[in-house]
């Protein structure tokens, strides 16, 4: 059983936990996931790894209410004990000294980019940090991304904060201005990562991004994660998650991870999200 040892909001349906996993959090680097199950009766959400602290034996996860089951485990609250938590998953992010990198987070993907980011920069990497989302109260750790970026570009969908406009358009300046750049990382919703692989395409840069399909055994025995990439089928429980974006299938990848969509509509509708769920009206 893992603790959770303390709860935030970041923004309207996204919560942070910290979660006493030393285990894991001893063996955990930028890039890798975990699966948990909140209880017997839960389903396996698979979450890319916020944060670690590995002598406080501390596991950050941040992560967004869209679902049933996503938004059962947001009602948790500190003190309250996740049931199984498996981890670290999937193979770590490269991390050398590229030179300089642009790191891109869309929406909840800036949990998991931010990371990778740190690590970056500590390789001495020069790092460009695009961080975007819908609006100014859906942006998350825009502070922490400052910190340890060189220079922090931020985008929203609305203007509220930032340029008005899509992390991509940012990009896409970035490289018309001939500014050089050695290695691209993307995380955030699928087409945002695949937006971000067609604006670098043209310049050769290479693009990594990091796949969240639907996942079952996380261990590469079920197959349900898979992704095609170049003309191979890869699991990204044990190949990723993490990808090259030019040569990811996105339209297969789409269309994948929105097969469960009627069923999901319909677990939310039985559950009490659909009605007077008491959790949810407290906040
Ligand atoms: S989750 Fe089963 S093979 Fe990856």
């Amino acid at each position: 059983m893992f603790e959770i040892i303390r709860k935030e909001t970041l923004a309207e349906g996204i919560k942070l936990f910290e979660v006493a996993a030393p285990e894991i959090a001893k063996k955990a680097e930028p890039g890798q996931f975990i699966i948990l199950r909140k209880d017997e009766r839960g389903e396996r959400i698979p979450l890319t790894i916020a944060d670690f602290d590995r002598n406080l034996g501390i596991l950050v996860l941040i992560f967004q209410e869209v679902g049933r089951s996503t938004k059962e485990l947001g009602c948790m609250e500190v003190g309250d004990k996740i049931l199984d938590l498996a981890g670290p998953l999937g193979r770590a992010s490269e991390i050398e000294e590229y030179g300089r990198v642009v790191c891109i987070g869309g929406g909840v993907g800036i949990a998991p980019v931010y990371p990778i980011t740190r690590a970056l920069n500590n390789a001495d990497n020069e790092v460009i940090s695009i961080i975007g989302a819908r609006s100014a109260d859906q942006l998350i750790l825009k502070d922490k991304m400052a910190e340890i970026s060189h220079q922090l570009y931020i985008a929203s969908d609305d203007g509220t904060i930032g340029q008005k406009g899509f992390v991509t358009d940012v990009l896409a300046k970035l490289l018309a201005d001939e500014v050089k750049i050695d290695l691209i990382v993307a995380i955030g919703p699928l087409p945002m990562m695949q937006a971000v692989s067609e604006v670098s395409r043209p310049f050769g840069v290479k693009t990594t991004v990091s796949m969240n399909p639907i996942m079952v055994d996380g261990t590469g025995m079920c197959g349900a994660c898979r992704v095609a990439v170049g003309d191979k089928t890869k699991f990204a429980c044990v190949d990723g998650p993490e990808f090259d974006g030019h040569k990811v299938d996105w339209d297969l990848a789409i269309k994948r991870s929105r097969m469960f969509l009627a069923e999901e509509k319909q677990a939310i509708e039985h559950s009490c999200f659909g009605g007077e769920c008491q959790c949810q009206k407290k906040k």
